[in-house]
């Protein structure tokens, strides 16, 4: 009796551990698959999805920004458009303000009644740019930018070029 007894006990100790030990294992693995396949694909989307675009955005800026500094100051392109925002209005259009106009060229290098405004070479000893850099001039309305006024330097410092 004893005997008989025993060994479906047994049998049943040996089941429960065998369930007890499969139970938590494969919970702990279904976890483990969902963690590693869920978020790696959602991870690594966005994460290349921004790197291409602002890698390409950054080449163009760092190409523009290096033409600036090394092509010349072009006087048509972006020394007239100056005066002609800022100074015409009494440098040539509503009066010649000094007998000095600022709507060409060559009236710009002929100078003022007293004399030549630009000095080819020199922007320290060009009234022109003393008395823009000063903020005399323009007499009144709005005044050009820092950078527009670093291309009336560094054309006057080219040597003023009608380019
Ligand atoms: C609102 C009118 C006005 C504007 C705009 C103006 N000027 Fe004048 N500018 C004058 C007057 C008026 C004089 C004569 C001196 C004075 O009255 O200060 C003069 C004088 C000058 C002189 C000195 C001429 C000399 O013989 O001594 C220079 C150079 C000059 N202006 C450059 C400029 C430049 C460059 C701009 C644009 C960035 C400009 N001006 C915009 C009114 C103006």
């Amino acid at each position: 009796m004893r005997f008989q007894m025993s060994l479906p006990f047994l049998l049943l100790v040996g089941l429960a551990v065998f369930l007890a030990a499969c139970t938590p294992s494969s919970p702990a693995t279904a976890e483990g698959t969902v963690e590693a396949s869920t978020p790696s694909p959602t991870h690594s989307v966005p994460e290349v999805t921004p790197t291409e675009p602002l890698l390409a955005t950054t080449t163009p800026t760092v190409a523009a920004s290096n033409e600036t500094p090394a092509s010349a100051v072009s006087y048509s392109r972006q020394v007239q458009p100056i005066f002609d925002t800022y100074c015409i209005s009494c440098h040539g259009v509503e009066r010649i303000a000094a007998g000095f106009d600022l709507t060409s060229y060559e009236k710009v290098m002929s100078g003022s009644k007293n004399g030549a405004m630009v000095i080819p070479g020199s922007a320290s000893e060009s009234l022109l740019v003393r008395l823009v850099e000063n903020g005399k001039m323009p007499k009144r309305g709005a005044k050009p930018t820092t950078e527009q006024i670093q291309i009336l330097r560094d054309w006057v410092n080219a040597g003023a070029p009608n380019n």
